[in-house]
């Protein structure tokens, strides 16, 4: 079986193709790059509808297939920005029904944990997906992937990418406040804060740009942010895996490029004698191929959906889901 997977809730708009197997035979993205600023949903759905066409021939191309091959579509149906969500929608619609090909709408958070467990082979993992839009530690419990912490205003990666933009480092954030903080040498006192198992990060942004504003020195600054932001997620991904007792640690998203969070993180799944993960690069961001693989798991065990059922929600959350493969 041959399932095409369509990515769109934010940035990237990606096509994947994969088998029931596991093989992905395709993986291919163009990604929004804001001229300046932060993602305009609108702007970067219109990138989606530019770039749709010459994706998808170039998966398919890539696979060696013809649409005709394919035995389902799957689509990220949330969460999400609704216009990008929408776009996406749009053209597996269009493809599904054109083609007379089943579709399933999948849940983004929870295909980003699926391919993980499938290439990283992690088989039960404590989760910490972190990215420019998310901000969630997930574990399969009771039936459902759970979500044992989440950020209450923005995700870790936005916190990184803001500092970066009002401290004139260039676009993405991420990597350069890596980059920086490598040459820090001195801690500047940050506002930690974890709420019960939840996280916040935008009184740090703020915090950290005031300081640089005060006269700070950027290169502890971005030490010193990255510690505050990483010791927080470390801390509640460690207690999910404490009170869960699993033997495994995954991390996935965007910022999971990140040397000092892997090890960091690595460090305390070995205090508990847990194994650690983390994809390759390409399947740690937004990207179709997990989204492919999630639609098989989910086909292949009976989940169907009718076209009317493929309305995207912008705030759909992984223990709505319901599980049979596991
Ligand atoms: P999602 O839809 O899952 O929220 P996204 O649109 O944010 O994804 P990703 O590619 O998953 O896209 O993640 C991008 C984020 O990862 C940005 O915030 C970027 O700054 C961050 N990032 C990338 N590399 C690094 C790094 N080395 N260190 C820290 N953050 C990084
Ligand atoms: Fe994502």
């Amino acid at each position: 079986m041959l399932c095409l997977g369509i990515e769109g809730t934010a940035h990237t708009f990606g096509v994947g193709i994969v088998n029931s197997k596991g093989k992905i035979l395709a993986n291919t993205s163009r990604v929004y790059t804001p001229p300046k600023g932060g993602i305009h949903p609108r702007e970067a759905a219109q990138f989606h509808t530019a770039n749709a066409r010459a994706v998808l021939s170039d998966a398919l191309k890539t696979a060696g297939v013809d649409i005709e091959n394919i035995d389902l579509i799957a689509f990220s149906l949330g969460p999400g920005l609704g216009p990008c969500l929408r776009t996406a929608a749009t053209a597996a619609r269009a493809l599904a029904a054109f083609h007379d090909i089943p579709i399933l709408g999948i849940n983004h958070c929870i295909a980003h944990v699926e391919i993980g467990r499938l290439v990283a082979r992690a088989k039960d993992p404590v989760t910490l997906y972190v990215s420019g839009g998310n901000t969630q530690v997930i574990a399969f419990d009771a039936g459902r992937y759970r979500v044992f912490g989440e950020t209450l205003d923005i995700p870790v990666g936005n916190c990184l990418d803001v500092f970066a933009r009002e401290v004139g480092l260039p676009h993405p954030g991420g990597p350069n406040v890596e980059r920086l903080a490598r040459e820090g040498k001195r801690y500047v006192l940050l506002p930690y804060v974890v709420k019960g198992m939840d996280l916040s990060f935008s009184g740090l942004m703020t915090e950290t740009v005031r300081k640089h504003r005060a006269g700070a020195d950027v290169r502890d600054l971005c030490y010193s942010l990255q510690e505050t932001a990483f010791a927080a997620l470390v801390e509640v991904t460690e207690r999910a895996v404490a009170h869960t007792e699993k033997r495994e640690v995954m991390l996935t998203g965007g910022v999971a490029a990140n040397k000092r969070l892997r090890e960091m993180l690595k460090l305390m799944a070995k205090e508990h004698h847990a194994k650690f993960f983390v994809p390759p690069m390409e399947l740690c961001a937004d990207n179709g191929a997990m989204i492919g693989w999630t639609g098989i798991l989910a086909y292949t065990h009976g989940v169907r959906q009718n076209l009317e059922d493929t309305v995207v929600n912008q705030r759909w959350r992984v223990d709505e889901v319901s599980i049979p493969w596991r």
